[in-house]
């Protein structure tokens, strides 16, 4: 029987950890903190590295997994839930396809990259509300604390 390549197990673990350290300090550490703390570029430096390299290592994972051989899926007995099983893996790619994809537009809209990355010294805006990449931002989060949960119970 064909097993996980090594990588595929490797990116999963390390992934798993990134993705959810991502989801605590947006959610803990980066969305509490007010826009005028001098903190908050700092913190968003880091959220933001993070969620680039998150992106680009679940790239090489769904790479890897696509041009690798890999176990039969798990059969739960029951059709149905055999196909929610594989329609919430797939969710979770897009997920991360979606968290980093709402990050960027927001970021591109509130003029971070020179405030954050470039040393320009402008304040951040007052607030990111108004941006509706926010808000997808924070609903695709939600979501996808949903799957993890159901990922980690069904497993
Ligand atoms: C898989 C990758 C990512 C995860 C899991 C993630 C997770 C989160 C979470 C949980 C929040 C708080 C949401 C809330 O409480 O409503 C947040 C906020 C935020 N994230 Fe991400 N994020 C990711 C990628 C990115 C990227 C790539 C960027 C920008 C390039 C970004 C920029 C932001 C910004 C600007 C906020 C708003 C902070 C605020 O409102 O004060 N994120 N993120």
């Amino acid at each position: 029987m064909s097993r996980y390549h090594p990588a595929l197990v490797t990116l999963h673990w390390l992934l798993a950890l990134m993705i959810f350290v991502a989801l605590a300090m947006g959610t803990f550490a980066l969305d509490p903190i007010p826009n005028d703390d001098p903190a908050k570029i700092d913190a968003l430096r880091s959220h933001m590295t993070a969620g680039a390299a998150i992106l680009v290592l679940m790239l090489v994972r769904l790479v890897v997994r696509l041009r690798t051989d890999h176990p039969p899926k798990a059969d739960i007995g029951n059709p149905m839930l055999n196909r929610l099983a594989s329609w919430a893996h797939w969710s979770m790619y897009l997920m991360v396809f979606g968290m980093v994809g709402s990050g960027i537009a927001m970021s591109a809209m509130a003029g971070l990259p020179p405030i954050v990355f470039g040393g320009s010294g402008d304040p951040l805006p007052a607030n990111f509300e108004d941006l509706p990449p926010r808000a997808a931002h924070g609903i695709f989060a939600t979501i996808f604390m949903l799957l993890i949960a159901a990922h980690i119970a069904a497993a």
